[in-house]
């Protein structure tokens, strides 16, 4: 991406920032309205923050959709849910791809309908070219999955032989992870009150930033995305260094 995007006041800004879109079912509930009705409003959401990112300068957006815990939901709820994955992509496919976001797909698919699972890998493949800014979405996605479906898959490759479990460090399991091809999240938001990690990329938010604001999500704007990226450019982060 091309630096002459980044205004001066979001220099030194987050480079990647991944959000938990928390709190769609209250501001529903809050309306007398059923969840998803929430849900609804909270995709909208999503697509006036990817826009925003090239001019504040964050090449990465990672956003958590739905948890590996989230099955235990009504199965109205994850059913709603997995339709809206569906339209949500059959919809914005072109959109995303004409605005040059790239998106990608983190979680397990084994769970998921091969319908859904078909238009991810569509999505993937149609903006794989594109690079002005990285849209994750995480489906079915847990951290501590993650690591153990990367660990099975390392135990296996050692198994036959392709990897020497004495080079093993935090590199090799860094690149058996979904995200192996993100840089680490700098800034992770969650909104609506709850502070609150659920399982989204621990390993990988070691260093990160965190704010947790109290808007609901659907209520979550590209001003307060902006203040939140602006008030990251000002802090100072040294991981585990001293200030020279
Ligand atoms: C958490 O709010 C939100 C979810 C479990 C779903 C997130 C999904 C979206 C924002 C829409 C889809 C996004 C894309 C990219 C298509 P909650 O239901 O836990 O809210 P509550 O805590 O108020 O009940």
């Amino acid at each position: 991406m091309s630096g002459d995007a980044l205004s001066p006041e979001v220099a030194g800004g987050p480079r990647h920032v991944a959000i938990i879109m928390d709190g769609n079912g209250r501001w529903a509930q809050m309306r007398g309205r059923p969840r998803l009705f929430g849900h609804h409003a909270g995709a909208r959401r999503v697509r006036e923050i990817v826009e925003t990112c090239p001019d504040l300068g964050v090449e990465y957006l990672t956003v958590f959709a739905f948890s590996t815990e989230n099955w235990k939901r009504t199965q109205t709820e994850v059913a709603g849910l997995m339709s809206l994955f569906r339209r949500y992509i059959t919809r914005e496919a072109r959109a995303l791809r004409d605005e040059g976001v790239r998106v990608r797909f983190i979680g397990d698919r084994v769970r998921l309908d091969r319908k859904l699972t078909a238009l991810m890998d569509e999505l993937e493949e149609m903006t794989a070219e594109n690079s002005r800014v990285n849209l994750t979405i995480a489906i079915n996605y847990g951290s501590r999955d993650e690591v153990a479906r990367a660990i099975k898959h390392m135990a296996r490759d050692v198994a036959a032989g392709k990897l020497d479990p004495e080079g093993v460090d935090e590199g090799t399991l860094t690149r058996y992870l979904d995200t192996r091809v993100l840089p680490d999240p700098d800034l992770v938001i969650r909104t609506s009150g709850e502070a609150r990690i659920s399982n989204f990329l621990l390993w990988q938010s070691a260093y990160a930033e965190y704010e947790f604001i109290d808007t609901l999500w659907p209520d979550f704007s590209a001003e307060i995305f902006a203040g939140l990226v602006r008030g990251y450019a000002a802090r100072d982060r040294r991981f585990g260094a001293v200030k020279a």
